[in-house]
C-alpha cells in the first residue's frame, strides 16, 4: 500500500541516532518510517517515500564487513540525504574515496560551508557553525559530479552534494541538538529538496497508536505495568481509550520508589485519570532478591525479572489476561539494544533489556519509539493534567540504581530523605520545570565531617540536575551556589547519617543520567 501522506523513508546502519532522526522528521511535521538496509526496490516503491535518509552507523567502509544498500535505490531519483556512514556510503558507491583518518573526531566540531546548497537555504544559516561529530573514516576524494559542501575541523570534506540529482551527504549528525542548524538543514531538506507538506501532528500520532493498539488486543484484557511516571501514565491513557474497561493497572511497590510516592501515585492515577488501580506490595521480596548484589547490570536485570514474576504471579489472580504493557520509550530501547541491533548495548533498561527470556504474557509497548517530550505532547494532546506531565523521569529500578554497590532498607531510607529535600528545594527555588531530571546518589563511602563539635564520620551522597530534550545526550543544568548551599545545608542537617553532598557537573556523554 503506498502511503497517503508524504514520507520520509530513513534507512538504517545502525545509528545511536536513527529514531532521533525519525523524531526530528516528526518535529518536521512530516510522517517518516525506519527500514533496515535489505530494502529492496519493490519494497521502496511500496512505501513511495517523497525523500530518502541514510543514517549513520558504526561499521567502515575501509573494513571488510560493512553494510551496503543495493545501488538501484540510490538512483532512484528520489532526494537522498546520507549522514555520517550514509554519506561515506554514497561516496563509495559514486566513485569517491574513503580512508581511515588519523584523526578522529567525535564530538563539537566546526563546520565551515562553502558554495551554495538548498540544503542550506535560509538567512538562519550561517557560514562557520557548530556541528556534532562521531566518526573516524572520512571521504578524501569526492565522487563524479559531486561538490563539496564544506569543511570541519579534521575533515576536508564534510559534506558534498549533487544539487541537480538531489543527492546530499553530511559527515555531522544534523539530527542531534548539539549541531546548531541540524534542523534547519532537516526542514530544508523535507520542504525544499523532497517537497513534503507539514501533515504530520500528534492527534495523527494518538490516532495511529490507539488503532494499532485495537488491532493487536482485540476483545482481550490488558494488563499494565503502571509506575506513575509520565510514560506509563500515557501509555494508560492511551490504552483506555483504544479498549476501555479491558484494560487493568497495576503498581508494583518496589520498595525502591521515591519518599510518599505509593500515595501519591494512587492518588493521581485513581483521582486523576479515574482508573482502576492494584497496588501490590512486594518491597520484601525486591530486596531479598537484590541482597549482595553490587553489579549494576546485575542488579537492572534481577529488579526486571523480579517484575515480571510478580506481575505474572499477580496476574494469576486475575481473569485472562493475555497482554503485558508497558511505557517503554526509545531511549530505554536503544540504550539498552541487544547484538540483534547494530548500536552497542550501554545499559540495560529495566522494562527492556532486563527482562527475562521467558514470560506469560505477550508485551505491547505503545509508544517504544517515541522520545519523552513526544510523549508530554501526547499526554497534553489527551488532557492529562500538566502537573503529572511535568515529574522528572524515575527510572524503572528506582533507587537501586542511585545507590551504589549492595542496597538495602536503611540506604534507602537515607536515600528517600536526601532526595526529598533536594526535589523539595528546588521546587522551592522555582527551578523544577527548568531542570528536565533531578535525582540524588548514594555513595557507599563514608567521609569526614565536623557538627557542633562533634566529629562525624558518615556517608556522602551527590545531587545531578540535568537539561535535555531527549535524554539520549544531557547538559548539566546549573543550580545557583546559594541554592547548592540551602540544599546542601538541609540535608547535612535534617538526614542524620549524611556527613557530606557533592554535586555531579558531567554531562551526557561521557556520563549517563544515572550512575548505574
Ligand atoms: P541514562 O542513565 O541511561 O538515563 O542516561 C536516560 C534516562 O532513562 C532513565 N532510565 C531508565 N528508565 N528504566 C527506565 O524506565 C530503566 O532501567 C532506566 N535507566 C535509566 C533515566 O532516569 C533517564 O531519564
Amino acid at each position: 500500500m503506498k502511503s497517503k501522506i508524504d514520507t520520509i523513508l530513513i534507512i538504517d546502519f545502525g545509528s545511536q541516532y536513527t529514531q532521533l532522526i525519525a523524531r526530528r522528521i516528526r518535529e518536521c511535521g512530516v510522517y517518516s518510517i525506519i527500514h533496515d538496509n535489505r530494502i529492496t526496490l519493490k519494497k521502496l516503491k511500496q512505501i513511495n517515500p517523497k525523500g530518502i535518509i541514510l543514517s549513520g552507523g558504526p561499521e567502515s567502509l575501509t573494513g571488510k564487513n560493512n553494510l551496503k544498500i543495493s545501488k538501484s535505490i540510490l538512483i532512484s531519483q528520489i532526494p537522498i540525504l546520507g549522514i555520517c556512514y550514509g554519506m561515506q556510503l554514497i561516496a563509495a558507491t559514486f566513485g569517491g574515496k574513503i580512508t581511515k583518518s588519523k584523526k578522529q573526531e567525535f564530538g563539537s566540531s566546526i563546520f565551515t560551508r562553502i558554495g551554495k546548497s538548498k540544503l542550506f537555504l535560509g538567512k538562519k544559516i550561517s557560514k562557520k557553525f557548530k556541528v556534532w561529530m562521531s566518526h573516524a573514516d572520512k571521504v578524501t576524494k569526492l565522487p563524479r559530479n559531486f561538490q563539496s559542501l564544506g569543511s570541519s575541523t579534521n575533515s576536508e570534506i564534510s559534506g558534498f552534494s549533487n544539487e541537480k540529482k538531489k543527492i546530499y551527504a553530511l559527515q555531522f549528525h544534523p539530527e542531534v541538538t548539539h549541531t546548531t542548524n541540524g534542523k534547519q538543514i532537516l526542514i530544508n531538506f523535507c520542504k525544499n529538496i523532497c517537497g513534503c507538506s507539514k501533515s504530520w501532528t500528534t492527534k495523527n500520532k494518538i490516532e495511529e497508536i490507539i488503532s494499532e493498539i485495537k488491532a493487536i488486543v482485540n476483545n482481550d484484557r490488558v494488563l499494565l505495568a503502571l509506575s506513575g511516571g509520565v510514560d506509563s501514565t500515557v501509555v494508560a491513557s492511551l490504552i483506555k481509550k483504544a479498549i476501555g474497561k479491558n484494560l487493568c493497572c497495576m503498581f508494583i511497590d518496589t520498595g525502591l520508589l521515591r519518599k510518599n510516592e505509593v500515595q501519591d501515585v494512587e492518588k493521581n492515577i485513581k483521582k486523576g485519570l479515574k482508573l482502576n488501580l492494584i497496588t501490590v506490595d512486594a518491597k520484601k521480596k525486591f530486596l531479598k532478591n537484590l541482597k549482595h548484589v553490587t553489579n549494576p547490570e546485575k542488579k537492572r536485570k534481577i529488579i526486571g525479572e523480579t517484575f515480571i514474576r510478580t506481575f505474572e504471579e499477580e496476574s494469576k489472580k486475575l481473569k485472562n489476561i493475555k497482554y503485558l504493557a508497558q511505557g517503554t520509550i526509545y531511549p530505554d530501547v536503544i540504550e539498552s539494544s541487544s547484538s540483534s541491533s547494530k548500536s552497542d548495548v550501554i545499559k540495560s533498561h529495566h522494562n527492556v533489556g532486563g527482562l527475562p527470556k521467558k514470560f506469560n504474557f505477550i508485551l505491547i509497548e505503545p509508544i517504544r519509539k517515541l522520545f519523552k517530550d513526544e510523549v508530554r505532547k501526547i499526554g497534553r494532546e489527551l488532557s492529562i493534567a500538566q502537573l503529572l506531565l511535568d515529574r522528572h523521569p524515575f527510572p524503572g529500578p528506582g533507587l537501586a540504581v542511585r545507590i551504589l554497590g549492595e542496597v538495602s532498607k536503611e540506604k534507602i531510607n537515607i536515600l528517600q530523605e536526601v532526595d526529598h529535600i533536594f526535589i523539595e528545594e528546588i521546587k522551592n527555588a522555582n527551578l523544577y520545570n527548568r531542570i528536565s531530571q533531578a535525582l540524588s546518589v548514594f555513595l557507599p563511602i563514608k567521609s569526614v565531617g565536623v557538627m557542633g563539635d562533634q566529629r562525624k564520620y558518615n556517608y556522602v551522597v551527590a545531587i545531578r540536575a540535568v537539561k535535555t530534550n531527549d535524554f539520549m545526550t544531557a547538559d548539566i543544568s546549573e543550580i545557583p551556589y546559594k541554592i547548592l548551599n540551602q540544599i546542601s545545608s538541609r540535608i547535612v542537617n535534617e538526614v542524620p547519617k549524611v556527613a557530606r553532598v557533592v554535586y555531579d557537573i558531567t554531562s551526557k556523554p561521557p556520563g549517563t543520567i544515572e550512575w548505574e
